[in-house]
């Protein structure tokens, strides 16, 4: 079952894996053979069993992991085997969102921003700087403007370890959007969250994606939150695509497909509340959230 929803060829690729293989040194085969084009205007939402290699390909995207075969591409570069500083500047144009936040706990929400800048400031005196706190003016205005994007400015001042969940990680993604990325990786971004918390954070990665244009990809174990703001859905199982559509394909034979008969118990059990209280709120159209009891 392969749904496949092709990037037209003319458009600009974000990324693209090419028979793309990974086997960790002991052996584990955690991609086969993905195939795989992302476009600009994309927000893909991968779903996947633990252990279908969902973290494995993000990885690669942003060569945290080294593909052991095949290929992979940023914005039609071959970054599969760079290294050194090469390694580093991919790594500047791709902002990584992680489940547990990765802040510095005890320094300040706008310090953390700030460290999304790192990769833009070059020269040694700026380095020494920021190691006694020290940031110019408008490094600052651009770190603000970034916890303004999230909603957050007036937490600036206040230590990250102080913030709940919800906020940790809309300061992380003002963190990735302080780096200016030209592509957005978020593995597991809300898997820590309440749903309320997980519903705002998702919502602020769409937010980020529709105004400024930048392709957003985020692993998900929530299919219902996939389904809801994935313009396309890409299922994983045993390290190889078995879907490639948009919600809509996205039916429970397919469901099964991916996460295998156990999901039958789980899907029998999906219900449809009414809206939860902070989505009256912040509104999403033609959206009901569904839980599993
Ligand atoms: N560093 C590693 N060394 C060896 N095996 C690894 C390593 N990292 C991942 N694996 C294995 O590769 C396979 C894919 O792992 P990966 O973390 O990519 O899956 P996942 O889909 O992200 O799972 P989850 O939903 O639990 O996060 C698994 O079998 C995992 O045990
Ligand atoms: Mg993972």
């Amino acid at each position: 079952m392969n749904h496949q929803v092709s990037c037209c060829e003319s458009q600009n690729c974000a990324v693209e894996a090419r028979g793309l293989c990974k086997t960790y040194p002991n052996g584990t085969r955690a991609l086969k053979n993905v195939n795989l084009r992302i476009c600009g205007s994309e927000f893909i939402v991968i779903l996947g069993p633990s252990g279908a290699g969902k973290s494995t390909l993000l990885r690669c995207m942003n060569r945290l992991v080294e593909p052991t075969g095949g290929s992979i591409h940023f914005l039609n570069e071959n970054i599969t085997h760079v290294s050194g500083r090469n390694i580093r500047k991919i790594r500047a144009r791709v902002g990584m969102i992680f489940q547990q936040f990765n802040l510095v706990r005890r320094l300040s929400v706008l310090e953390n921003v700030l460290a999304g800048r790192l990769a833009h400031c070059h020269g040694l005196l700026w380095k020494g700087l920021s190691l006694f706190k020290i940031f110019p003016r408008s490094e600052r205005e651009i770190a603000l403007e970034c916890l303004r994007k999230v909603h957050i400015e007036e937490l600036a001042f206040q230590r990250a370890d102080t913030l709940s969940g919800g906020q940790q990680q809309r300061v992380a993604i003002a963190r990735t959007l302080a780096q200016e990325p030209e592509l957005i990786l978020a593995d597991e971004p809300v898997a820590s969250l309440d749903p309320a918390s997980a519903e705002i954070v998702m919502q602020t990665l769409q937010d980020i994606h529709e105004a400024q244009k930048i392709p957003v990809i985020v692993n998900l174990h929530q299919i219902e939150l996939g389904r809801r703001y994935g313009k396309r859905i890409i299922g994983m199982k045993a390290g190889e695509i078995c879907f490639d559509g948009s919600a809509i394909d996205l039916d429970n034979q397919t469901l099964r497909c991916i996460y295998g008969k156990e999901l039958d118990s789980g899907l029998g059990r999906i219900k449809r509340p009414p809206v939860a209280p902070f989505l009256q709120h912040h509104p999403v159209p033609g959206v009901a959230l569904a839980t599993v009891e």
